[in-house]
């Protein structure tokens, strides 16, 4: 049986996961090709915001089951099992770029020092784990002992320690018995449903899953627009359809669309694939589609609300892609950021863990754009408040105080977090996404 369990990658994948395996109790060694990543993990830093994941990462650095190093073949060679976990971006072409999965494949395939298990962790196209075994064979030769696995990650950003502790699936993508023997070993402490499979099966699993999520989304976007159309309420409507298990409640609720790392560029990569195979998926170009005319939507919405947007205060509050991250990435504030400048207004914005990151972008440049210590910082003097990221502390406002903070009391609600009546009942003018 394996000892060590080697992730390669330290990032919003590897890191739970490394740390995570650790919790269970297994000895592991992550490692990640950027030394200064690995010398905030190693001195008990997360390098990014995510909840729970610190004090545990420090638990285990302390405890000494989990040890980090920038040397990557020195955490291939003590290892058994080794979850690839490095970034796969995408190509201008939608395509995923793989080349931080063949680098970090060639360092195993000099460092093989007997029988490992190479499991796929990162979101790989189908058919990912053949190339490999034939990089690893063409580095390593003919006789390297090893097996390729797929072991797709379902962790979200903001609960990934949640999701790693109480997964709702472990899907498992195999070619020996071995490697099946070993990969349901390391899950035994967790109680979940496995689904062991094939390696191809496993890795079409995670694409087909996230492009799934995002066309419920674009579905209940589309719902929403209707509901405007019609009068009718989306959030009535989600909870109308989501009660039917066939459907299930979650993931259908209305409003500036889906972003983040994983579902724009895990759809632009399946749409990718199933072109390659000659299989008509324009099911999926239309779920993209709907998602990229959301900003225009928004901001057409905000024009419905103010008339004329040059010049006026607007406070932006959350810049996160999702709440309970500091990720920005594919967020649909950066789109809206962009947007309103364009426009001539002059934006006010607030986020309780992204404000670092959207400063790399969009560098503060006051009166057009400045960056506030709060909400309510954010909203003094504005002429309406943009609600672009559900967080918590959005939902439980004073909202008698930011009355007073504000120029005009409007508020246009991007994702339906708030409740209409009680806004109204304050005195505000509320626009949510598809609601009455
Ligand atoms: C996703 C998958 O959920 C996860 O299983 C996978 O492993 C990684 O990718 P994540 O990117 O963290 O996780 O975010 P997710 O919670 O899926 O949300 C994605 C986007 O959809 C966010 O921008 C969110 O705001 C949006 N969203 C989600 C909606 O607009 N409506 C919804 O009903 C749900």
């Amino acid at each position: 049986m394996f000892k060590t369990v080697g992730v390669l990658g330290l990032g919003h994948v590897g890191l739970p996961t490394a740390v995570g395996f650790a919790e269970l109790g297994w000895w592991v060694i992550g490692t990640d090709s950027d030394s200064a990543k690995v010398a905030s993990i190693a001195s008990g830093r997360c390098p990014f915001y995510e909840p729970d994941l610190e004090p545990l990462l420090r638990k285990n650095l302390s405890e000494g089951r989990l040890r980090v190093t920038a040397n990557v073949g020195e955490a291939v060679r003590e290892s058994d099992i080794l979850f690839v976990c490095v970034g796969t971006p995408q190509k201008p072409d939608g395509s995923p770029d793989l080349s931080q999965v063949e680098a970090v494949i060639r360092v195993v395939a000099e460092n093989l020092n007997g029988y490992k298990l190479i499991v796929e962790k990162s979101t790989v196209p189908v058919q990912t784990a053949q190339w490999i075994k034939r990089t690893i064979q063409r580095y390593a030769g003919n006789n390297a002992e090893f097996d390729v696995a797929s072991n797709p990650e379902f962790l979200r950003e903001g609960t990934a320690v949640r999701d790693f502790f109480h997964p709702d699936r472990i899907v498992i993508g195999v070619e020996s018995e071995r490697a099946k023997e070993w990969l349901l070993e390391l899950y035994k402490p967790l109680n979940a449903p496995i689904v062991v499979t094939d390696v191809n099966t496993a890795e079409l699993i995670k694409h087909a899953a996230n492009s799934f999520l995002a066309l419920k989304i674009s579905f209940i976007n589309m719902i929403a627009d209707l509901c405007e159309a019609v009068g009718a309420d989306v959030t009535e409507v989600a909870r109308g359809i989501g009660l039917d298990p066939r459907i299930g409640p979650h993931f259908l609720q209305a409003g500036i669309g889906y972003g983040g790392y994983c579902l724009p560029k895990d759809l632009k990569a399946f749409i990718h694939i199933a072109e390659e195979h000659k299989v008509d998926f324009s099911l999926l170009k239309e779920v993209e589609k709907i998602n990229e005319a959301r900003i225009d939507k928004f901001v057409r919405k905000v024009q419905q609300a103010l008339w004329v947007l040059k010049d006026k205060i607007l406070a932006i509050w959350g810049l996160a892609f999702k709440p309970n991250t500091d990720d920005i990435r594919e967020a649909p504030s950066l789109k809206i950021i962009k947007r309103l400048l364009d426009e001539g207004a002059n934006l006010r914005l607030y986020d309780p863990a992204a404000m670092e990151n959207v400063k790399q972008v969009f560098p503060e440049n006051p009166p057009r754009l400045v960056y506030c210590e709060s909400a309510i910082e954010a909203a003094t003097n504005a002429h309406a408040i943009l609600i672009v990221t559900e967080w918590d502390e959005f939902k439980q406002m004073d909202w008698q105080k930011v009355k007073q903070a504000v120029a005009l009391p409007i508020v246009v609600d991007g994702r339906n977090c708030l409740e209409p009546r009680t806004l109204r009942e304050a005195g505000f003018e509320y626009y949510g996404i598809g609601r009455k």
